[in-house]
């Protein structure tokens, strides 16, 4: 038989509540005495790590109900036309983006100096939204136009930038390439053409057909921090360069395609995946070179962290703030002194380490120069790149085929450091089909390699030999 209710114990009657309460009570009690009776460094130690916890754990709960990416105050949408623009906004602001992973955590902004975040888009999944710039940059910026504008430093600059002095220019007359030139970036040789074709892709504008007085101020801010959102959008992805899309931009934050992971990921991976890669950047460098739009684009500042491969193996170039862009046919129409020389970039030793030295004036005034291909031999591909902790460059550990029968250790080297006038350039494309044909040979029959080997030797040997006895 079933206990009857009244017999059965409940834990909620009024005298066990009271207990309850009365040993809670004396817990508290006895732990504020036990505090009291601590030490004063103790209790400053107690009390701050509860401070810091409390922050630390208010910081991840609150990034997980708020959406920093909707929020004015943090994308700065305020300082325009001191940004990059506001093609995104709207999709920032309908909730349609958000942080994902650390990018979600704003404590490590202050870590995170490079200002590259990761983000989900609900229509176009994984996106980069970039700032271009470290923050003591910006502000470094800022401050000039403040003292452009003869107003002191963390002045109203959306209402300053306009008083300034080079604003008073802009409003005369047409923006002039040089007014964006930088020091080693897209608008560095000048070039009018060059300056249609950014207005003629550019998304930023307030309206399609006109340029305003606030298009030709914000055009000079973003030279001023970075010209990266200016070439992806003069040379787009959607035409074939190997760029990220441009997706937009939204007060000081640009959204693009998050092309993957970077190239240094790769330094350990198989040998044919590795001459897939260097094909790739060798093609790069091809299609950055010549082109039907007759710019040539020159690497500044080619490493391991400024290309990157995706899940499906493309590589791209992700880091554009020091792209120069040469004008081919405005050289060829007012022709400089030796325009049509051909132009070989110097070896340089660096004591063993990466770099890469140009001579602006050099490569703004020539046709035709072999510069990327030395930038992508010298600082990636060939046994002189020697980026932090990756030595013997990408195609390090070359199999013995790839030495012996593609000879590709001696094409390298030429590319790099050709020992021959023009050596490089009359290697550029035996470089690029020894990398395709490496590249596709995972399971290379070594055997017929050796027959053809030695076709390869006796033609040369006869070949020899026919020659010495004409
Ligand atoms: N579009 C992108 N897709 C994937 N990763 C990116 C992208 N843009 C930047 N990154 C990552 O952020 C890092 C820094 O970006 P980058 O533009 O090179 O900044 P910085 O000019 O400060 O070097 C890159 O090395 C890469 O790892
Ligand atoms: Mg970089």
């Amino acid at each position: 038989m079933l206990p009857t209710p009244t017999n059965v114990r409940s834990r909620y009657t009024k005298q066990y509540k009271e207990k309850g309460m009365a040993n809670l009570e004396r817990a508290i009690h006895d732990s504020a005495l036990k505090f009291k009776n601590l030490p004063t460094r103790a209790k400053f130690l107690f009390g701050s790590s509860l401070v810091v916890s409390v922050l630390f754990y208010g910081f991840i709960i609150r990034s997980f109900f708020k959406n920093d990416l909707m929020d004015e105050h943090f994308l700065e949408t305020d300082k325009c036309p001191a940004c990059y623009g506001m093609s995104a906004c709207g999709q920032f602001f309908y909730d349609r983006v958000k942080f994902t992973g650390w990018s979600k955590l704003r404590f490590l902004d202050r870590v995170n100096i490079k200002n590259v975040h990761f983000a989900d888009h609900q229509a176009l999944n994984s996106v980069v939204i970039k700032k271009l710039s470290h923050d003591s940059e910006i502000q470094a910026i800022d401050d000039k136009i403040c003292s452009d504008g003869n107003r002191p430093a963390g002045c109203d600059i959306a209402r300053v930038i306009y008083i300034t002095n080079t604003a008073q220019t802009l409003k005369k007359g047409p923006i002039q390439p040089e007014t964006l030139k930088g020091e080693a970036s897209m608008f560095t040789c000048g070039s009018y053409r060059l300056l249609d074709r950014l207005w003629h892709y550019y998304k930023e504008r307030l309206k399609k057909k006109e340029i305003f007085f606030r298009d030709k101020i914000q055009l000079w801010y973003i030279s001023m921090v970075n010209t990266e959102p200016l070439m992806l959008q003069t040379f787009p992805a959607s035409e074939g360069w190997p760029f990220p899309e441009y997706y937009g931009a939204c007060g000081r934050f640009m959204m693009v395609e998050d092309t993957g992971r970077p190239l240094g990921d790769f330094y350990h991976a198989s040998f044919e995946k590795r001459a897939d890669i260097a094909y790739q950047i060798m093609k790069i460098a091809d299609k950055m070179t010549n082109n039907e739009e007759q710019f040539a684009l020159y690497w500044t500042d080619l490493t391991y962290e400024n290309l990157s491969v995706d899940a499906a193996g493309k590589v791209k170039v992700i880091d554009l703030e020091n792209i120069i862009v040469v004008d081919l046919m405005a050289i060829a129409a007012t022709k400089p002194k030796g325009w049509d020389e051909f132009l070989e970039s110097p070896f340089d030793e660096c004591g063993g380490k990466n770099c890469l030295g140009f001579s602006t004036a050099k490569l703004c005034s020539h046709v035709n120069s072999d510069h990327n291909y030395y930038a992508a031999c010298r600082n990636i591909l060939s046994q002189y790149a020697n980026e932090d902790g990756k030595p013997g460059g990408l195609l390090h550990d070359m199999p013995d085929h790839a030495r012996d029968y593609w000879d590709l250790e001696h094409l390298l080297n030429e590319c790099a450091r050709p020992q021959t006038v023009h050596g490089r350039i009359k290697v550029k494309d035996k470089l690029i089909s020894a990398f395709e044909n490496l590249m596709s040979d995972p399971n290379v029959d070594v055997n017929v390699l050796d027959e053809a080997m030695e076709d390869k030797h006796e033609n040369r040997f006869f070949k020899k030999a026919g020659k010495d006895e004409e």
